[in-house]
């Protein structure tokens, strides 16, 4: 009995050695594929429908009864600078049941369709700007984070006020981004689904599709979110003002995982930006470093589908990994990048499953990223894959922007 005991104590370790990363170019069955088409019938719908089953969930597709109501229109907005529209989403067509509010900055000064980005926000429309025609958010509002970067103290009650209208504007510079001819779009992600423990699955879509909750593979939240950036492309599809082979989604963090899973799930997005997304975004899991899945499911419960506690422990272990994730936007452009002092995010994970997924990339033709060591700090790499890790913390600064409005230029400006 002590002799088993004892076994299994040193036994376990042995095993529980590190996998080496799974080769996202085989298929389940251990065959490699050999051309794009295996790639794009076989490959691909196999690692969705893995990634689905597993970890984000699957989710319902667009509600057959969904509709769409402008109820803003500004042509003059920003100081004549832009074209300011909101548009109501209500998922199930009814004007009591669950509203995304959708706030689009159209640049005057382009003529015809523009390109676009769109991404989610953290606090409501009317934060990313001071512009008073924003309907403020009515939606319920985290409050006392201890974020340094953002100061809400206006959310009363867990609701916003008039005194919350521009308070994350720094990371939105919504000047920059029209001028350089693009349209911004953004949306709230209370809107689309709570971020909440005590009420996950209780406000936004998910209380629509309730047999999904009982299921292992239930849409969490991050999928909730990828699905709201999905109901937004379908407005877009419907403006004439932009384009909708030319956009962009973005996300940063929490809203870097769901802009990655968006644009993974929904190929009508031509480019993605996933910022500092760390664990359950670009950063490998195997590596064993920062966030980990048993903090992911225990913290944040509500984020990814049920089936994804089994991995609780097993991060170095998976029969996955987050490249794969990265690897199903391929061909298309994607940009991930880091922070360094956001350890939780492990940068090193965040590169490493960048360059991980350029064999894909490669594979289907394209450069990938164009290194194989991490960039020194400030310096911006860009192939079909783009990277950059700067100074400083969990944020979205204007470096980062400058960043990702050159890659936006190479790879979308003039398609
Ligand atoms: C927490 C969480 C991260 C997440 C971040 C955010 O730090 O652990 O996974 O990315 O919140 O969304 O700000």
């Amino acid at each position: 009995m002590l002799k088993t005991t004892f076994l299994c104590l040193v036994a376990l370790p042995l095993f529980a050695q590190k996998q080496p990363l799974p080769d996202p170019l085989l298929l389940n069955n251990g065959k490699r594929i050999t051309t794009a088409n295996q790639w794009r019938t076989q490959r691909r719908p196999e690692l969705l429908e893995r990634f689905a089953n597993e970890m984000y969930g699957h989710s319902p597709g667009r509600p057959s009864t969904m509709r769409f109501e402008v109820f803003d229109t500004d042509t003059k907005a920003l100081g004549g600078k832009a074209t300011r529209k909101q548009v109501a989403v209500y998922f199930n067509g009814k004007s009591d049941g669950p509203r995304m509010d959708v706030l689009l900055y159209i640049p005057n000064q382009v003529k015809g369709p523009v390109p676009a980005i769109v991404g989610l926000n953290f606090w409501g429309n009317q934060s990313i700007n001071a512009d008073p025609g924003i309907r403020v958010s009515t939606s319920w509002m985290e409050s006392g984070r201890g974020n340094p970067y953002i100061d809400v103290s206006c959310v009363v009650n867990h609701r916003s006020t008039e005194g919350c209208r521009g308070i994350n504007a720094r990371q939105w510079p919504v000047d920059s981004i029209l001028s350089r001819g693009y349209a911004l779009v953004t949306a709230y992600r209370e809107d689309i689904a709570s971020d909440e423990k005590s009420t996950m699955f209780t406000t936004g879509v998910q209380p629509l599709y309730p047999e999904f909750q009982n299921r292992g593979d239930n849409f969490g939240t991050v999928a909730a979110w990828a699905w709201g950036l999905s109901r937004i492309m379908d407005y877009i599809q419907t403006d004439k003002r932009i384009d909708p082979n030319r956009v962009a989604v973005f996300g940063w963090s929490r809203l870097g995982k769901a802009a990655l899973w968006a644009g993974a799930t929904d190929e009508r997005f031509a480019l993605v930006i996933s910022h500092e997304s760390g664990a359950g975004g670009a950063k490998l899991f195997h590596r064993g470093v920062g966030e980990n899945i048993r903090r992911l499911c225990t913290v944040f419960p509500h984020w990814f589908a049920g089936n994804f506690k089994k991995y609780m422990d097993q991060d170095t272990l998976l029969p996955f990994d987050q490249h794969m994730v990265i690897s199903l936007v391929a061909p298309r452009p994607i940009y991930v990048a880091s922070a360094e002092q956001d350890k939780g995010s492990d940068p090193e994970g965040e590169f490493e499953g960048a360059k991980s997924a350029s064999s894909v990339y490669q594979f289907l033709g394209t450069q990938g990223l164009p290194t194989s060591t991490m960039p020194p700090l400030n310096q911006s790499v860009q192939g079909q894959i783009g990277y950059h890790i700067r100074p400083g913390g969990h944020d979205v600064t204007n470096f980062d922007w400058t960043q990702y409005l050159a890659f936006l230029d190479k790879h979308i400006k003039k398609k």
